[in-house]
């Protein structure tokens, strides 16, 4: 039998509706601050990836899906949301409309990662953009955002941490000096490190094996070495936390997997789930996105979180059943014409009801609207139509046009 790829599911019952509970409370929140939905394909031309999340990162180098569509066109299975809203806000010239353009969206995203609890290949993403402005005061919004929106789902043992990277020439004077204390270790560090020295040594702060990891804990930090104005900017993020009561910690070796981040960079993690994909969301500063994907100079700011992971940190909440006011059932096939019409009737007058489907008895029709817990059934026969309110057990012949009439009164 064929079976759904590796690192994808099917997506059924109590999970489709937790799912639902998610994508509700982030439009609560979000469009609470002013934030619009966006919906963008879900693919791109793939030259929109590589300058955008950069070249020498992992999604880009090994996680993309990346297929020739037959019309010589290359398109990529979109890996992340921020790349294609930048994209779409150039396009519909949102730099027009007053500023900074709030878009969020919850939608699905691919990446060829190695299937294991919270990491798949197709997965859910909540993500929030709020770009045109450089202001701090953005930076501050967006993470008290997805701290509200954790906190509404009840995730637990939730922390977050907050980190500066400045700016793309402030980290270059830094990489310069990182590169060096790198090649001084070389033969400490894993391969995979060693790679990538050149092309985004700052990768070395993200490794896991403990060679690396002994040569990063001296090695120097780009917080000391930020000019006035980018350790300005942090320092006044910091104070909006603080000022909104969020507690935070600074890391500063935070580095995240996509190259785009400029200034501020933040995680909420979650110590129930398995360190080495704890992130349940995160995001930062992309100043300089927008011009590296074609555009003009335009600051942006967001984040994204997994609804798999953050489903994962929370408590499963019960679920109530779909409430079912009318079971229509028949006794003799001559009756299911009615029997049909009655039951969209119903529908259309703003009633959940169902019909007998399955070619049950009687009996087994009364069974299954008992199961399913209907509050009337209607049974159509010979003799006309009989009505049973389920919660008395009252039942009453009624004419089959005065059935919704019932209802809604006992209703
Ligand atoms: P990201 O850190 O790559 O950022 O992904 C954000 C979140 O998506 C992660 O923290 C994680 O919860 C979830 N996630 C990522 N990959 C997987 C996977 N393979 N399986 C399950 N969940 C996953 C971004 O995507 C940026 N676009 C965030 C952003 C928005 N930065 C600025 N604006």
């Amino acid at each position: 039998m064929i079976q759904a790829p590796r690192g994808t599911s099917d997506v059924l019952g109590e999970d489709a509706l937790a799912r639902e509970r998610v994508a509700a409370e982030a439009r609560a929140i979000l469009e609470r601050a002013g934030f619009a939905r966006i919906e963008t394909p879900t693919f791109e031309a793939t030259e929109l990836f590589a300058p955008g999340v950069g070249e020498a990162t992992d999604v880009v180098q090994k996680e993309m899906y990346t297929f020739d569509d037959g019309g010589g066109d290359s398109l990529t299975l979109r890996p992340e949301g921020t790349a294609p809203v930048c994209r779409a806000y150039v396009e519909h010239g949102m730099h027009k409309l007053p500023q900074p353009v709030k878009l969020w969206y919850v939608s699905t995203f691919f990446r060829r990662e190695r299937p294991q609890a919270g990491r798949y290949r197709q997965f859910w993403q909540v993500g929030a953009e709020a770009i045109g402005s450089d202001d701090p005061a953005v930076d501050a919004e967006c993470i008290l955002l997805l701290g509200e929106l954790l906190e509404a789902l009840g995730c637990r043992d939730v922390t977050l941490v907050v980190g500066s990277l400045g700016s793309p020439e402030a980290r270059e004077e830094y990489r310069t000096e990182l590169r060096a204390h790198l090649r001084a270790h070389e033969d400490r560090l894993s391969g995979d490190v060693r790679a990538r020295i050149d092309s985004n040594p700052l990768r070395a702060f993200d490794a896991k094996d403990p060679g690396t990891r002994q040569v990063m804990h001296d090695a120097p930090r780009l917080l000391d070495r930020l000019p006035a104005d980018d350790l300005d900017h942090f320092a006044e993020v910091r104070a909006l936390l603080d000022e909104a009561g969020q507690a935070y910690e600074i890391d500063t070796t935070l580095v995240r997997g996509l190259d785009y981040y400029t200034r501020t960079l933040f995680e909420y993690q979650s110590g129930t789930l398995d360190a080495a994909q704890n992130a349940l969301g995160g995001g930062g500063r992309y100043d300089r996105l927008i011009e590296q994907i074609g555009g003009p100079r335009t600051p942006g700011m967001g984040w994204a979180a997994g609804v798999e992971r953050m489903l994962m940190a929370a408590p499963a909440q019960p679920v109530a059943p779909a409430p079912l006011d009318l079971y229509v059932a028949y006794a003799k096939p001559e009756h299911k014409a009615a029997a049909f019409r009655l039951a969209a009737d119903a529908r259309r007058a703003g009633h959940p009801a169902r019909l007998e489907l399955g070619g049950r008895s009687l009996k087994g029709q009364l069974k299954q609207a008992d199961r399913a817990g209907a509050r009337y059934v209607a049974i159509l026969g010979d003799e006309g139509t009989s009505l049973k309110d389920m919660e008395t057990g009252e039942q009453r012949e009624v004419e089959t046009g005065t059935v919704m009439h019932h209802i809604t009164q006992g209703l």
